[in-house]
């Protein structure tokens, strides 16, 4: 059976390489893509979305071809980040009701604007016009939008840039209802948090290829164990030394700490994601031209 996304030998290149023979394969769930600035990764959501053209290579969406077939890719996905399809002259609401429409829910479409806008708390904004909106609540709208029907999968380009915490976590629990739906979600995301919290499987696309790919866990793994960290009094890193975590680890490590060093403050770290992020995009730093 086909898969929801099948990404083999994707080549796009600007001024120099962006997808360099990129591979990949998502079977469900929640997949959320990491990357520096300049990685690709809203080039690689713009040819599975079917606005630009691959270069070389295949990319299948349920089996079906973005570039042989972009009419029938365009049926089984929804984007954000395609604000053209809100009309600034008219309400939220009127928005979501006229895209429901256009999307063939018929007399069903206002019922779908009115749940979605409680969905993204736009209710009491939902009768001014977009124009006088801020950043974060066209956002909103623009979620709620690619919320209007079920689709097969969902492209989410860095879907909470410069939404609050509380409307984050909103964000975060619409996209988690639809995912338990069955709808596949592609994610990108620059915070690591935000991969952490949704994503059932995450990779990390780095000189136009994926570098590393698993769980947040074995991301994190990566990494290696945790560390005992030893501060000083204004809490500066002195010294660091590898542990399994253990009573026996740690114990072996401050029993070998020379004795000026046994007033020192000790702090067990346990690697994060962020460490993992670092570590695997540290010796090339893309640079978005
Ligand atoms: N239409 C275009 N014409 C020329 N170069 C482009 C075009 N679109 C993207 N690029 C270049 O391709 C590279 C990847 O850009 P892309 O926007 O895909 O990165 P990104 O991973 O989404 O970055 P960010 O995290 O900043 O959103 C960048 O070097 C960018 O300048
Ligand atoms: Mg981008």
């Amino acid at each position: 059976m086909a898969e929801p996304l099948e990404i083999s030998g994707l080549v796009k290149t600007y001024r120099q390489p962006v997808l360099d023979y990129l591979d990949l394969v998502v079977s469900g769930g929640v997949f959320a893509l990491l990357g520096p600035n300049g990685a690709g990764k809203t080039t690689l959501v713009s040819i599975l979305t079917t606005l630009v053209r691959p270069d070389a290579g295949v990319a299948r969406i349920g089996g079906v071809d973005v570039v042989r077939d972009p009419a029938g890719v365009r049926r089984l996905v929804a984007a954000t980040g395609q604000e053209t399809t809100i009309d600034d002259l008219l309400t939220g609401h009127e928005n979501l009701v006229m895209l429901g429409r256009l999307l063939g829910l018929g007399a069903r479409a206002r019922a779908r604007a009115d749940e979605l806008l409680e969905q993204v708390g736009l209710v009491a904004a939902a009768g001014r016009r977009v124009s006088t909106y801020s950043g974060g609540m066209r956002r909103r709208l623009d979620l709620a939008a690619s919320f209007m029907t079920q689709p097969y999968v969902l492209f989410l380009d860095e879907p909470t840039t410069g939404l609050d915490p509380v409307s984050r976590r909103r964000v975060w629990d619409d996209v988690r209802t639809l995912a338990s739906t069955g709808t596949t979600v592609f994610l990108t995301t620059q915070t690591l948090d935000e991969a952490e919290a949704l994503a059932d499987r995450i990779a990390v696309l780095r000189q136009g290829t994926i570098v590393a790919d698993g769980t947040a866990a074995e991301l994190t793994a990566l990494v290696g164990g945790q560390r005992i960290d030893l501060l000083d009094a204004d809490g500066r890193l002195v010294h660091s030394v590898e542990t399994d975590g253990s009573a026996g680890s740690v114990e072996r490590a401050l029993a070998a700490l020379a004795p000026h060093q046994r007033g020192l403050q000790v702090s067990l770290h346990s690697p994060t994601l962020d460490d993992a992020f670092v570590a695997l995009t540290r010796d090339h730093e893309e640079v978005a031209a």
